[in-house]
């Protein structure tokens, strides 16, 4: 066979191939586990994520279609610059400028959880978006309807026969790409994890070292290492916002000894992911900190972990500050994969 022949029979293979791949549901994406991190809870096995599952999800985070007047998508309350929390608003803000009752948090490393929302009220992430896209103050919508808007779209026709290798929407596969591209959003390259890994670019300054002395000492029982969240329930003792009255995990369980306990936030990239708390009470990390120095309400619930009162100098607080700033991961802030879908 002359060289050309061969040329042109390896070019026919090779489109034969990438047509394959872009016929049938895209490849699936290696979900990794970084090192010395447990298990993931979510169960891949009945959703595998694929580059184009993915990308669906991606463009129904970024679509206002998913809420009942398209005026707020999901990345309307979650944005990426921020760790997919919502700067500046204390309490969420939904359709028809209705203000929720709770401070939208960051949204990352989400594999991980076992459980949704301040309160764990959802148990698991494919649920989860149910809940703002059915909340009157949220998006309200219905489910229906969503499915309704996106099989009379072309673009969603084309992208769901990518992802699923049917181009009918439908209330479950909306769910699963969500889950898709909510489960990418993983943020472990900050520059403590390049110091734990002793990677270049992980060097922590003698203060923020002495933070990090502080923090495992004072912090680090709940906000537990390497996800910064031992995934449990706590009273870490704020007072009562007396017009929210707020229960949290109670709410759920209807059992006063879950009376004032919330979800353990992570506190990877909490430098973005101001105001803080579920109802984005503390605006600085340094009023954080000022509550569990000095400001904690006693109750029935509080802790036990925060009974003795923590000993921390005004120089212990900035040395812990200090450290806590070095949870960024500016690759996971920029990841122009997890951006606005611009193609
Ligand atoms: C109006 C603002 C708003 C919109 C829109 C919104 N969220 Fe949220 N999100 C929140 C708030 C507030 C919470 C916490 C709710 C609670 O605890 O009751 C939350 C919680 C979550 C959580 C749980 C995080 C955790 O650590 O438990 C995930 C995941 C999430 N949202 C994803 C989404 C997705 C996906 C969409 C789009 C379908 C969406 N959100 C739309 C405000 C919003
Ligand atoms: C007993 C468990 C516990 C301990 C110990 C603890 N926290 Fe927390 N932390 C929580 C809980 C629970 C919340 C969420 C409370 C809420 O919103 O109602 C929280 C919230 C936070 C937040 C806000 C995060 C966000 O996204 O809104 C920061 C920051 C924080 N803690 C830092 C610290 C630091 C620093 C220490 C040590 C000085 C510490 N925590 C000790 C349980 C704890």
């Amino acid at each position: 066979m002359p060289f050309s022949a061969i040329k042109i029979s390896f070019i026919s293979l090779g489109l034969f191939f990438m047509l394959l791949a872009f016929r049938g549901p895209g490849d699936e994406v290696k979900f990794v586990v970084p090192e010395g991190w447990p298990k993931p809870v979510y169960d891949f096995s009945g959703n595998p994520v694929t580059t184009t599952g993915f990308q669906l999800g991606r463009h129904l985070f970024y679509d206002p279609l998913l809420s009942r007047d398209t005026t707020i998508s999901c990345a309307g309350c979650h944005l990426q610059a921020t760790g997919f929390a919502h700067v500046d608003h204390q309490l969420s803000h939904g359709i028809y400028g209705r203000i929720g009752r709770r401070n939208a948090p960051a949204i990352m490393n989400m594999a991980w959880s076992r459980s949704f929302m301040w309160d764990g009220g959802v148990n698991h992430l494919d649920m989860q978006p149910l809940s703002p896209i059915t909340s009157p103050d949220e998006m309200d919508e219905t489910m229906e309807h969503v499915v309704r808007k996106l099989n009379e779209s072309a673009k969603y026709r084309s992208l769901f026969r990518a992802a699923f290798g049917d181009s009918i929407a439908t209330g479950q596969k909306t769910l699963l790409a969500l889950s898709q591209f909510v489960l990418m959003l993983n943020s472990f390259n900050s520059r403590y994890d390049k110091y734990m890994r002793n990677e270049a670019g992980g060097q922590l300054t003698e203060q923020e070292l002495r933070g990090l002395q502080i923090f495992r000492k004072n912090c680090a029982s709940c906000h537990t290492e390497p996800l910064f969240t031992n995934r449990d329930f706590a009273n870490n003792g704020l007072p009562v916002d007396t017009a929210l009255m707020d229960t949290g995990r109670m709410k759920i369980t209807g059992d006063s000894r879950d009376s004032l306990r919330f979800k353990v936030p992570t506190l990877r990239n909490i430098q973005f992911t101001a105001p803080y708390m579920h109802d984005g009470r503390f605006k600085k990390l340094l009023e954080v900190v000022n509550h569990y120095a000095d400001g904690l309400q006693k109750s029935p619930t509080l802790d036990a972990r925060l009974q003795s009162p923590m000993v921390l100098s005004h120089e212990d607080k900035i040395d812990l500050v200090a450290f806590l700033l070095t949870l960024t991961d500016r690759d996971f802030l920029f990841d122009t994969r997890f951006g606005f879908p611009r193609e």
